[in-house]
């Protein structure tokens, strides 16, 4: 008996263990001589020359990788990251990638990207505006804004400011942070804003009676509640900025391979199975970012505002996602949580 359970285990692994590795090598082969071309030709259309962009948690994951984008389309990127040392480690190394890549292209004229890092601490009210002050004394424009960080499903802790730690860094520190840059922004319209979300928003709810989880604290619905507020800021903002020029959209980047379950503990003997899964399902990092690189450089979608996006298409939002009025309420509450109205 168990000797064939076991029998049927181990089939079942090898078939599965195949079944993903044809999954990850063949559609990618084949589809990547067709990639590079084609993201080449964009790439070409979406030269970011002369344009600053600002990345927040630009040292890992999604962040790192459109960084590295953006930079190979030779914009000035501001790395704006709460851990110095880390963030000068991903620049060293991203500016020796691209060093590779721009002697490979042989010169051609023009200007080349800039990067530049910035310490930002989402979770310190006191760092926003410090590191705000900073941009605004240094920059004499700003193209883009791309609200990247994130923290996911972490036990609970607060903000410097005593804020739920989810709720405080993945929209309160881009609130402050955003509405401070609103001026530079619109002085150099069209500018664009990017806000990262994800799918899991739909399991979230705005419970305005406990928004510092103190009554009951739920690390899932704690995260899905933060990346529901990236959205409903977004609408908000978008209709704030009408005939501004300044446009703000929305994505969910898919599943990718990041840092960013650092406070998930798989059970050590599960991990090689997790880590082949992921590496069989999730998306790379590059593959991750091209939802936040095509809004923030494509020609597409100049003039859009106010919407959600997936894979570098529009897509339908649900009805929590969708409510005017909760949208306004949170961004009154917001306000005055971060200090803007007192
Ligand atoms: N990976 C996915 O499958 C997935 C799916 C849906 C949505 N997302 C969203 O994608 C975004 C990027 O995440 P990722 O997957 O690239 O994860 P990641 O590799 O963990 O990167 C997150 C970045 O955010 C930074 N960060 C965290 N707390 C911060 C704070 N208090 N102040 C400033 N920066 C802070 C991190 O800095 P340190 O390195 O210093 O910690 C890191 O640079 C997040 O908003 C996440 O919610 C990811
Ligand atoms: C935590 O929240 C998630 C939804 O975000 C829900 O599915 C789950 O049941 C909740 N867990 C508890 C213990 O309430």
């Amino acid at each position: 008996m168990a000797a064939t359970a076991a029998a049927v285990v181990v089939a079942a692994a090898l078939g599965g263990g195949l079944l993903l590795l044809a999954r990850r090598l063949w559609p990618a082969a084949a589809a990547a001589g067709k990639r590079s071309a084609t993201a080449a030709a964009a790439a070409a259309l979406c030269r970011m020359e002369g344009k600053t962009v600002i990345i927040t948690g630009a040292n890992s994951g999604l962040g790192r990788a459109a960084a590295a984008e953006l930079l190979r389309r030779r914009a000035r990127v501001i790395m704006a990251c709460r851990d110095p040392a880390r963030a000068e480690e991903a620049a060293r190394e991203l500016r020796a990638e691209m060093g590779l890549s721009s002697r490979e292209r042989g010169g051609g004229g023009g200007g080349r990207g800039e990067l530049v890092v910035r310490e930002l601490d989402l979770a310190s009210l006191c760092s926003v505006r410090r590191f705000c002050q900073q941009v605004l004394q240094e920059e004499s424009r700003l193209d883009v804004l791309i609200n990247n960080a994130g923290i996911f499903q972490c036990p609970y802790m607060k903000t410097e400011d005593g804020f739920e730690m989810q709720f405080g860094v993945n929209h309160l520190g881009h609130f402050l942070l955003t509405n401070l840059l609103l001026g530079l922004l619109k002085s150099s319209a069209p500018s664009r804003i990017v806000v990262v979300s994800s799918k899991l928003y739909k399991y979230g709810e705005i419970n305005f009676d406990d928004l510092n989880s103190e009554l009951n604290y739920n690390k899932s619905f704690a995260y899905s509640r933060s990346k529901l507020a990236n959205i409903l800021f977004t609408r908000e903002l978008a209709r704030r900025l009408e005939n501004t020029g300044v446009t703000v959209n929305v994505l969910h980047p898919g599943i990718v391979r990041t840092n960013l379950g650092r406070h998930i503990h798989i059970p050590l003997l599960a991990k090689p199975l997790f880590n082949l899964v992921s590496w069989a399902f999730f998306k790379t990092p590059l593959e991750g970012a091209q939802t936040s690189i095509y809004l923030a450089s494509s020609p597409e979608v100049e003039g859009v505002s106010g919407k959600y996006f997936g894979n570098c298409k529009e897509e339908q939002l649900l009805p929590n996602a969708m409510d005017d009025l909760v949208a306004r309420k949170l961004w009154d509450i917001s306000e005055v949580m971060v200090g803007l109205l007192k």
